[in-house]
């Protein structure tokens, strides 16, 4: 076949995600259990070159115009570096992103800065020292906050930061997240939380709506809707108190984008996911380690398109949680 990667109602998938590890430092409560979980086997992990590969044809042969890593953590893929460097060698160039935590991008934001990376978005749900070990079961704010200077002052902006707000524990922490982040110049997003926790323990009621959120923030700052043209971008945007900063919601659940979506995932272990919430996944990596060609490996990327369903669903009584957490799929 040729063409791009399009799905039976008409989407195409120009944004590739890649997961580089299911592994992290932290423990954020609505991603990974304080235990961790079975690693996938190093075997089963892509290779760098197998990653650069699939991304290259993803770019050469599929319209894949933009490119984010994520994890797990990728900070913690030693090849980092290099894999993007080779990714933004690509013809034509990829734009490339990175979503971390920020743990140890203090020490890497100027080599990712030289190999191309362009921007960097961080999770970070509280400015409390006790409620950042409370959620991520890790003590480790103070690196946090270095890394995220550290990304802007190597020149990897917009640094924008995405934070999930869980009852009864951070939900109150919107107004000082926006002040920090008005102060640094970091662009604020809050994401509604998705069921894709390794528990299964979401539910709709305990959520903090995209409503709670802004019902906080226009009670302390002057909020105008971003008439900028929103694309495929899952955040909606306000301007803060005349600019230029604005601050983003991302709905998912109760204002979904997917009738717009334009992603399509790669797994650390080399699966092609059309949806976060895709009961099925295609396997590249044994297309890879068999032999195949790019031309073969782009027809089967494109079939596992076909069949992206229209939402995800988490409304309809017959919702199910993928098998995989938010840690094994990224972002
Ligand atoms: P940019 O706006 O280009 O910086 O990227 P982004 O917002 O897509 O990147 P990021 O990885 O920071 O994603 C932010 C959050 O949006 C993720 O953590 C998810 O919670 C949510 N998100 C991203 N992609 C999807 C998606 O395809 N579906 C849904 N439902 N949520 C998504
Ligand atoms: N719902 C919504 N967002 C999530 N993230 C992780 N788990 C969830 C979830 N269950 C977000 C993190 C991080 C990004 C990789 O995904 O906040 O920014
Ligand atoms: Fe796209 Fe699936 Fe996310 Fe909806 S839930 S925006 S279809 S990846």
């Amino acid at each position: 076949g040729t063409g791009g990667l399009v799905d039976r109602h008409g989407r195409v998938a120009t944004d590739l995600r890649v997961s580089l590890t299911d592994r992290c430092n932290l423990r954020c409560s609505y991603c990974m259990p304080p235990e961790g979980l079975d690693w996938l086997p190093k075997v089963e992990v892509l290779t760098d070159d197998e990653v650069v590969r699939l991304v290259r044809i993803g770019v050469e042969h599929l319209g894949i115009r933009e490119v984010r890593f994520t994890g797990g953590e990728p900070l913690l893929r030693p090849g980092l570096p290099g894999i993007v460097a080779a990714v933004t060698a690509l013809s034509p160039r990829p734009e490339v992103g990175l979503t971390t935590n920020a743990i140890g991008l203090s020490r890497m934001a100027p080599a990712l800065a030289a190999a191309g990376l362009d921007r960097i978005n961080v999770s970070l749900d509280t400015l409390d020292r006790a409620r950042f070990r409370q959620i991520t079961h890790r003590d480790r704010l103070a690196d946090v906050l270095a890394g995220m200077a550290a990304a802007k002052a190597a020149g990897l902006t917009p640094v924008k930061v995405n934070a999930v707000l869980l009852r009864g524990i951070n939900e109150h922490d919107a107004v000082p997240l926006l002040e920090y982040c008005l102060e640094h110049g970091y662009e604020l997003r809050f994401i509604e939380q998705m069921p894709l926790d390794a528990h299964h323990a979401w539910t709709r009621g305990e959520m903090v709506t995209a409503e709670d959120i802004l019902a906080q923030l226009t009670a302390a700052h002057t909020l105008v809707p971003d008439d900028a043209d929103r694309g495929a971008a899952p955040a909606e945007r306000w301007v803060v108190d005349g600019g230029p900063t604005t601050v983003g919601v991302i709905a998912s659940v109760t204002r979904s984008f997917c009738g717009a979506c334009d992603r399509t995932r790669l797994t650390a272990d080399g699966q092609i996911r059309n949806c976060l919430f895709a009961r099925e996944e295609s396997d590249l990596r044994t297309a890879l380690r068999s032999g195949a060609t790019d031309a073969e490996i782009a027809d089967r990327w494109r079939i596992a398109t076909l069949s992206k369903l229209p939402g995800h669903g988490i409304d309809d009584p017959s919702f199910l949680q993928p098998s995989r957490p938010m840690s094994a799929i990224g972002g």
